[in-house]
């Protein structure tokens, strides 16, 4: 969204609250190759909600995995969510691209809860029917963008793209499911403590939000009700077998947990059906660690009676065998589909 242009390696940079993510791709023949990945653990309170609480913590994190993979690549995109982050579709007469960048700022400033002065603008046309002009208009707080970038300087890393979670997920998706322009989809990123859910049409966003809900709550969830460890939390919600709980104990706090992740998508669901009339999601691509947790998925598909399934990241990008363990890449490919989605973006034009 802000930056970009030039065409050079970018390392994807996901700052996540449970984690940091790093995909670097290269072009290849066949589209895209894998080159190197990496994903580094956060203890709790390092970032909250979006926001990078102690940043000689993650900026040592950030040089570990660079280290540990061998990324040479300084360059990196990286992407924030949140509170912080506005996104609007707005209707305008039809204009050239020159009278809508000295309107823009007006516009702006009608749709956006901030002040003006305050967030890095940026518009993208989306599309022109009759007379008038869909216009996507993203504003981030100007502190949120120094937030992460102020983090990366202090890893040594040149920050050329910030995007935001909910572009950087449809970039992946687009890249990976070649979607079909006329079909509507619900694209969702379930991380630790935010779900971001962008419905798109083809490749066009239609509506975007960030929930501050995520796997965090299930974890809390069974700490409180079978008296946990955060850790044995985590084991348990992962599948494993913790001494006395039983297995229904567990699903029981499992579902009321997705019961309310669920609650808030058939909001968003609602909201978007009624703001944009004749539109109906299609399908349900699910990334972010929290697609894993047991049962969410068949959830998903009773309650909302449509086909569901995990978003891969990298079905069309070259995995070698020879250098990489697809096992593992398996085992944590729905994490790293915001790192795919922001890798991407060194092919951008
Ligand atoms: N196999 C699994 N089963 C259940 N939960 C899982 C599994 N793997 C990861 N998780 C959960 O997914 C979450 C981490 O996912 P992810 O890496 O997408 O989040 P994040 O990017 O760090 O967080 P956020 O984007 O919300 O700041 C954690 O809550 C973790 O417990
Ligand atoms: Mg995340």
């Amino acid at each position: 969204m802000f930056g970009g242009g030039k065409q050079k390696p970018l390392v994807g940079l996901d700052i996540g609250s449970s984690s940091i993510k790093a995909v670097e791709l290269k072009g290849s023949k066949q589209g895209y190759e894998l080159m190197s990945y990496g994903l580094e653990p956060l203890a709790q309170d390092t970032v909250v909600d979006g926001a990078i609480m102690d940043a000689p913590l993650v900026a040592a994190a950030i040089t570990s995995i660079f280290e540990r993979q061998k990324i040479k690549t300084k360059n990196v995109a990286t992407s924030v969510s949140g509170h912080s982050v506005i996104v609007k579709r707005v209707t305008l007469p039809l204009m050239t691209e020159g009278e809508l960048y000295d309107r823009i700022q007006a516009e702006a400033s009608q749709h956006i809860p901030f002040d003006i002065t305050d967030v890095n603008l940026s518009h993208q046309l989306l599309e022109t029917v009759d007379s008038q002009m869909d216009v996507l208009l993203v504003a981030v707080k100007k502190d949120k963008i120094l937030n992460h970038t102020n983090v990366l300087a202090q890893a040594g890393k040149t920050p050329v793209v910030v995007d935001i979670d909910a572009f950087a997920l449809q970039n992946c998706f687009e890249v990976n499911y070649d979607p079909d322009p006329g079909q509507t989809v619900a694209l969702l990123n379930v991380g630790a403590s935010v779900m971001n859910i962008n419905i798109v049409r083809g490749g066009v966003p239609l509506f975007t939000r960030d929930v501050s809900v995520g796997g965090n709550q299930y974890t809390d969830a069974l700490q409180k009700e079978l008296d946990l460890s955060f850790e044995d939390a985590e084991r348990l919600k992962h599948g494993e077998n913790i001494a006395g709980v039983a297995g229904e104990q567990r699903g029981t706090i499992l579902r009321s947990v997705s019961d309310i992740l669920i609650l808030e998508i058939q909001k968003t669901f609602d909201f978007f059906r009624a703001t944009a009339s004749g539109e109906n999601i299609q399908r349900i691509y699910v990334a972010g660690g929290t697609a894993r947790v047991p049962g969410l998925l068949d959830l998903l598909r009773e309650e909302f009676a449509m086909p569901v399934e995990e978003l891969y990241p990298f079905r069309k990008i070259v995995i070698n065998p020879g250098r990489h363990n697809e096992d593992e890449i398996r085992e944590l490919a729905p994490r790293l589909a915001i790192a795919v989605g922001l890798a991407l973006r060194s092919f951008d034009p």
